[in-house]
C-alpha cells in the first residue's frame, strides 16, 4: 500500500495510516524477536518497532545509533499510560538504510559520553548538538526569538539590521575585538545600540537582533565572546515608561514561550520549578542595594563593606537576586560606572537613568537607560571616559538634527535562555559557544 511522507510531529496524528519516515536513530534495543528504534528527526521522537522477518534481517544489517533510515509502517496509537512520543508506536514493515554510522571506537555514544571532559564535549559540539537536552534547549530558543518578535510587531517597532563591522565602542575599550579593515582599524561591534538611534528620526521605534561581540578575558558562567544580542530604542518616553515597557516585554514573551506547543512542554522539562514572573517587576535603587549587601554581609571584590560607587559584580549581584528570589530591576547606578552615553537623572545629577535586570540564578540579563539628549553633555560624557569624538560625529549628529527623549536595553538572548531553562552557564544556550580560548568548531 501507499505510504504518506511525514515528518514525526505530523505523525503522532496519523493513526491507522500508513507512512514514510526519516530520521536519525536516536536509541536502539533489541529482543530476541523484537526490535526497538527510537528515530529522531528533528520535529520528534518517534518510537518504532521491527518485528519478525525485519528483526531478524537486522540481526544481519546491525544498524547503529546515529544511523539514517526511512522507515514505512502504519502508525498505531498505543493504549494510554503508555508514554511513548505522542502516545503512537511505528509498526514497521519495510525499511531503507540511508547511512550506517560506526560501531566500537568510533561509535556516537563514545565521542560524547556523558561525564567526559566538557572542552572535549565542546570539540563534539557537532555531535554533542543531537543530545536531548541541548536540542531542547535549541528549540526553546527559536520560540524565544518568534516570541520577541511577535511582541515588538504587535508594539508596531520596526526590527532592523545595523552593522557588525564598525569603528566606534559602546561599551568601553578593553572588550573590543580589532580587526584590519583593508588597512583601517575597524572592531567587530560590542552592541547596536548608538545606530539603533540613529534610525529613531526615520523609522521610531527601532529592534534588532544581533551578535555582538566582546573580548572578555574572564572565564565565567555567563560571558561569552559572541553573544546574540535583543537591542531596542524607543522615543518620547521617559525612564518609568521604559521599565514598565521591559517588564511588559518579559512577561508576554515568557508567556508565549509557555504557550507554544513545542517549547512550552520543554521548558516545563528542563526548568520544572519555573515560575512566569508577576508584574510588576520589583524597583530597586543601587543606593538601597549597597544597604542590602551590607545589611546580610556580602563583600565587594576587595573583601569590603560595600560603598556608595563600587561595582556590584557578578558573584554579589547573583547572591542578591538569589536571596531576594524574584527578578529586580535595579536602577540608578552612579555616573562613573556606567557608559558615556547614560543621561543624569534629573533630580539627582551624581546617578543615571539606568537599569539592569536582574534574574534568579543567572543575574543580569539586561542592561539599559536613557540617553543623553544634548551635544554638551554627550561631548562631556566622551571627555570622562577618554574617548576621541571625530569617529561618533553621526552619532553626535542625532542630538543635532531633532533631539528628543530616547531610551533603549539589550537583553543577552543566552542569559534569558539560562534563567527560562535553567541551565548553569550560558555556554549551554548557544549553538557553538565562544569565549576565551575556544573558536571551534
Ligand atoms: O549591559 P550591556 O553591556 O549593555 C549594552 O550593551 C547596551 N549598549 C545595550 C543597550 O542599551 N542597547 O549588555 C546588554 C546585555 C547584558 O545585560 C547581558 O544580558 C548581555 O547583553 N551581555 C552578554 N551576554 C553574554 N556574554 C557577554 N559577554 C555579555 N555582555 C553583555
Ligand atoms: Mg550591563
Amino acid at each position: 500500500p501507499e505510504a504518506k511522507k511525514t515528518k514525526i510531529s505530523k505523525s503522532y496524528s496519523a493513526v491507522d495510516e500508513r507512512v514514510k519516515v526519516s530520521g536519525w536513530i536516536h536509541r536502539l534495543r533489541s529482543s530476541k524477536n523484537h526490535v526497538f528504534i527510537v528515530l529522531r528527526d528533528g520535529t520528534g521522537y518517534l518510537q518504532a518497532v521491527l518485528t519478525g522477518d525485519l528483526a531478524l534481517a537486522y540481526q544481519t544489517t546491525t544498524l547503529t545509533i546515529e544511523s539514517t533510515v526511512t522507515l514505512f509502517g502504519k502508525i498505531c496509537k498505543l493504549p494510554d499510560g503508555k508514554t511513548a512520543s505522542g502516545g503512537v508506536e511505528l509498526l514497521v514493515d519495510y525499511y531503507e538504510i540511508v547511512s550506517l554510522a560506526p560501531s566500537g571506537e568510533d561509535a556516537y555514544t563514545n565521542k560524547v559520553a556523558e561525564g567526559a571532559d566538557p572542552s572535549l564535549l565542546l570539540d563534539q559540539r557537532h555531535l554533542a548538538l543531537r543530545g536531548e537536552t541541548l536540542s531542547a534547549v535549541m528549540k526553546v530558543r527559536a520560540s524565544l526569538l518568534r516570541s520577541i518578535r511577535r511582541f515588538y510587531d504587535e508594539e508596531s517597532i520596526t526590527e532592523v539590521t545595523p552593522p557588525c563591522m564598525v569603528q566606534t565602542q559602546v561599551e568601553g575599550g578593553s572588550t573590543l575585538f580589532k580587526l584590519d579593515y583593508y588597512g583601517e582599524e575597524a572592531f567587530l561591534t560590542q552592541s547596536s545600540q548608538l545606530y539603533l538611534e540613529t534610525c529613531l528620526a526615520s523609522l521610531g521605534d527601532v529592534y534588532c537582533i544581533q551578535e555582538s561581540f566582546r573580548a572578555e578575558k574572564s572565564h565565567t558562567r555567563r560571558h561569552l565572546s559572541e553573544y546574540t544580542h535583543i537591542e531596542a530604542e524607543l522615543c518620547f518616553l521617559d525612564f518609568d515608561e521604559m521599565l514598565v515597557h521591559i517588564e511588559k516585554l518579559i512577561s508576554r514573551v515568557v508567556q508565549y514561550v509557555l504557550e507554544d506547543p513545542i517549547a512550552g512542554p520543554l521548558v516545563k522539562q528542563l526548568n520544572p520549578g519555573f515560575q512566569a514572573p508577576t508584574l510588576p517587576f520589583m524597583r530597586l535603587d543601587y543606593k538601597d542595594a549597597i544597604t542590602w549587601l551590607n545589611e546580610h554581609g556580602i563583600e565587594n571584590e576587595d573583601g569590603e563593606q560595600f560603598k556608595f560607587g563600587d561595582d556590584i559584580a557578578e558573584a554579589a549581584e547573583r547572591k542578591m537576586t538569589d536571596t531576594i528570589g524574584v527578578p529586580i530591576f535595579l536602577t540608578r547606578f552612579p555616573v562613573e560606572i556606567k557608559s558615556f552615553y547614560m543621561k543624569r537623572c534629573p533630580d539627582a545629577p551624581h546617578v543615571t537613568e539606568s537599569v539592569d535586570v536582574l534574574m534568579p540564578n543567572v543575574g543580569e540579563i539586561t542592561g539599559g537607560s536613557m540617553r543623553i539628549e544634548t551635544t554638551e553633555e554627550l561631548e562631556a560624557g566622551f571627555a570622562r571616559e577618554g574617548i576621541a569624538t571625530d569617529p561618533y560625529y553621526w552619532f553626535i549628529d542625532q542630538r543635532k538634527y531633532g533631539t528628543c527623549p530616547h531610551g533603549g536595553y539589550g537583553i543577552g538572548t543566552e542569559r534569558i535562555l539560562a534563567w527560562l531553562c535553567d541551565r548553569f552557564t550560558v555556554r549551554d544556550c548557544s549553538l557553538y559557544p565562544r569565549f576565551t580560548g575556544r573558536c571551534k568548531p
